[in-house]
C-alpha cells in the first residue's frame, strides 16, 4: 500500500470514529512512524510502506479511533518549541497555555531587568505544574532566574522532572509535592508566581472530548462545582509567597475572566490586565499582589 492510499484509509476509518481533522491526524501519525515532517510525505505520496510500517500505523490509527489522544500515541509535543513528553499523568499542555507563557517569560524579563543591583535571587513558581512544560518554558528564556514548581500528583512530578533533564540546555529547576502551597517550605518569597489550574466545572468533566476526560487526569480539569476553586485558592493564599510588589499571571477557562477578576479584586489584588489567546479567547489574567498599588481595571 502507498502512503496516499494509506492516508486515505486512515483517514475514512477516523471519520467514521468522529475523529476532529482526521487526515491530519493520520498524517502526523504516519509521519510519526516514518520518522519524517509531516510535509515530506507529500513529496513520497507513490512510496510503498513495508509490512512493519503498516502494521505499526494500523495500531495507531487503531487506538486513535478509540479516542487516544494523538500526542499520547506520538508521546510529546512541542510547547513554544520545547519537546514536552506526555503521558496519562499529566495533561497535554494546550496551544492557549503558550500565550501564558510568553506573557511570564516577558514577565520576568522585565522583573530580572529592573532588579536593583545586588539584590537576591529572583525566583519563580508553577503552581500545578503537570508536565512542565510552562516552567521549563521559563527557565529556557531566563535561566539566570531561579525555578520552582509544584504539583500535588508525584506521577505528574515525575514526568516534569524528566522533561526539565530532557531538554538540550536543562536549567535547574526545584520541584515540590504537595497540596497547593503546603507542598513549600514556609518562608519562601516568589518575585513571579504562574499557574494553569485546574478550572473546569466537576459536571462539565463529562460532557468533554473522550480524548480529555477518558485521558487527561481527573486532577488536572477538575476546578470544583463552578470551576473556580483554585482561582479562590490563589487569591486567598498566594500574597502571603509573594513580596510587595511580585506578579502573579493565571490561566482562565472560557468565559471566566469575570468572575475570576472578581475573586481577586475581592482579596484586594490588584488587576493588571485580561489577556487574549490566539483564537481571541480571554486566557491570562495579571494581577499584583495586595498592597502593591491603586487598581487598574
Ligand atoms: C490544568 S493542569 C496544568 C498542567 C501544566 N501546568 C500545563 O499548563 O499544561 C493543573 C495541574 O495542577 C495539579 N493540581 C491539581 N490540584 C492540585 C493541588 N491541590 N495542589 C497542587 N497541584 C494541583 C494537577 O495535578 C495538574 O498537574
Amino acid at each position: 500500500m502507498t502512503i496516499l492510499e494509506t492516508i486515505r484509509r486512515g483517514t475514512d476509518y477516523l471519520a467514521e470514529r468522529g475523529v476532529e481533522s482526521p487526515r491530519l491526524q493520520v498524517e502526523l501519525l504516519l509521519a510519526h512512524v516514518l520518522k519524517l515532517p509531516r510535509l515530506k510525505l507529500y513529496l513520497q505520496f507513490d512510496r510503498v510502506l513495508t509490512v512493519a510500517e503498516i502494521d505499526i500505523l494500523r495500531d495507531l490509527v487503531r487506538r486513535r479511533g478509540q479516542r487516544e489522544p494523538l500526542q499520547h500515541l506520538t508521546g510529546s509535543v512541542s510547547f513554544l518549541g520545547h519537546e514536552i513528553r506526555v503521558s496519562k499523568d499529566v495533561l497535554v499542555p494546550r496551544p492557549e497555555t503558550e500565550a501564558l507563557a510568553q506573557l511570564a517569560q516577558s514577565r520576568l524579563k522585565a522583573i530580572l531587568r529592573d532588579r536593583p543591583p545586588g539584590s537576591g535571587p529572583v525566583r519563580c513558581l508553577d503552581f500545578g505544574t503537570g508536565s512542565g512544560c510552562l516552567i521549563i518554558a521559563l527557565a529556557a528564556a531566563c535561566p539566570e532566574a531561579e525555578f520552582h514548581a509544584l504539583d500535588r500528583s508525584p506521577a505528574a512530578l515525575d514526568v516534569a522532572r524528566g522533561n526539565a533533564a530532557a531538554q538540550p540546555q536543562p536549567t535547574a529547576i526545584h520541584f515540590h509535592l504537595g497540596d497547593g502551597f503546603s507542598a513549600l517550605v514556609p518562608g519562601l518569597q516568589f518575585d513571579l508566581i504562574v499557574s494553569n489550574p485546574p478550572y473546569i466545572p466537576t459536571a462539565e468533566v463529562e460532557t468533554l472530548d473522550p480524548e480529555v476526560k477518558d485521558h487527561d487526569p481527573r486532577m488536572a480539569l477538575d476546578g470544583g462545582a463552578d470551576g473556580l476553586d483554585f482561582y479562590r485558592r490563589l487569591a486567598a493564599e498566594s500574597a502571603a509567597w509573594l513580596p510587595p510588589s511580585g506578579w502573579m499571571l493565571v490561566e482562565l477557562g472560557d468565559g471566566q475572566a469575570a468572575d475570576a477578576t472578581r475573586l481577586f479584586a475581592e482579596r484586594q489584588w490588584q488587576i493588571e490586565s485580561v489577556e487574549k489567546d490566539l483564537s481571541d479567547g480571554e486566557r491570562v489574567l495579571i494581577v499584583r499582589r495586595p498592597g502593591s498599588g491603586t487598581a487598574s481595571i
